[in-house]
């Protein structure tokens, strides 16, 4: 049997990393994992449980309890929390502004490796996972590691186009949050969020998702024409 594919896809948001992943995932018979919906799994358990999310300490004690469990069907993702579904509600504003913080707790993140390296293990033909750190930390042996980029105006438009803002002022407050978001995520002293020497950096500003889908498959199947 071929040796199963890790293809490790990081990026800031609004760089198509999540619709590519799953995109690339399905033509090649992979597996899927989106660990930025466990940390907002882990987030949105967190505030339902009362946990004051800007007190490291409380998130730290907390880390452990949440039992988080993610479906790896590219055509169908899936996640739960102590068994119900959370795909909706860690989609909210509320979640979105507190998963920083909390992703930025090393016992958070400890937790959320180990469940990201099981997963990989787990996946009979591969998998493709996506995340901030993936190429750097969880996953540094990866066959194939993809860095997605775009201007903040790109993804701004992106993003606001998916939560539904249409107003100048909403786009500018969208493009403000992702700047913020993304500037914690890439401050952190815990795997932040950043391109491993060995990845390929893929500009998506000018691309359609199509193109990008493209040129992730070719740089994977050349890596494994390679092998
Ligand atoms: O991909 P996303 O926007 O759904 O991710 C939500 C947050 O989770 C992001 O702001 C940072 C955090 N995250 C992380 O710290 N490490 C990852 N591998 C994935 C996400």
């Amino acid at each position: 049997m071929e040796t199963p594919v890790i293809v490790a896809i990081d990026g800031p948001s609004g760089t198509g990393k999540s619709s590519t992943s799953k995109a690339v995932a399905a033509e090649l018979g992979l597996s899927y994992l989106d660990t930025g919906a466990q940390y907002r799994a882990m987030t949105w358990w967190m505030l339902s449980n009362d946990v004051d999310v800007d007190d490291p300490a409380q998130v730290a004690l907390a880390a452990d309890k949440p039992v988080i469990v993610s479906g790896s069907d590219p055509s169908a993702p899936t996640i739960t929390v102590d068994g119900a579904d959370a795909s909706g509600p860690i989609r909210t504003a509320e979640v979105t502004a507190a998963v920083s913080a909390v992703s930025a707790v090393p016992e958070v993140r400890r937790r959320m490796v180990e469940l990201q390296r099981a997963a990989a293990a787990q996946a009979p033909a591969g998998i493709v996972v996506e995340g901030r750190d993936i190429g750097t930390t969880v996953l540094p042996d990866a066959t194939v590691k993809i860095f997605l980029t775009a201007s903040p105006e790109a993804r701004a438009a992106r993003r606001g186009g998916e939560i539904g803002a249409k107003a100048a002022a909403d786009l500018a407050a969208t493009r403000e949050a992702l700047i913020k978001r993304d500037a914690a995520d890439s401050g952190r002293k815990t795997s932040p969020l950043a391109k491993a020497a060995d990845a390929v950096e893929v500009d998506t500003t000018e691309l359609t998702l199509d193109q990008v889908i493209e040129c992730v498959v070719t740089l994977i199947e050349e890596k494994r024409a390679a092998r």
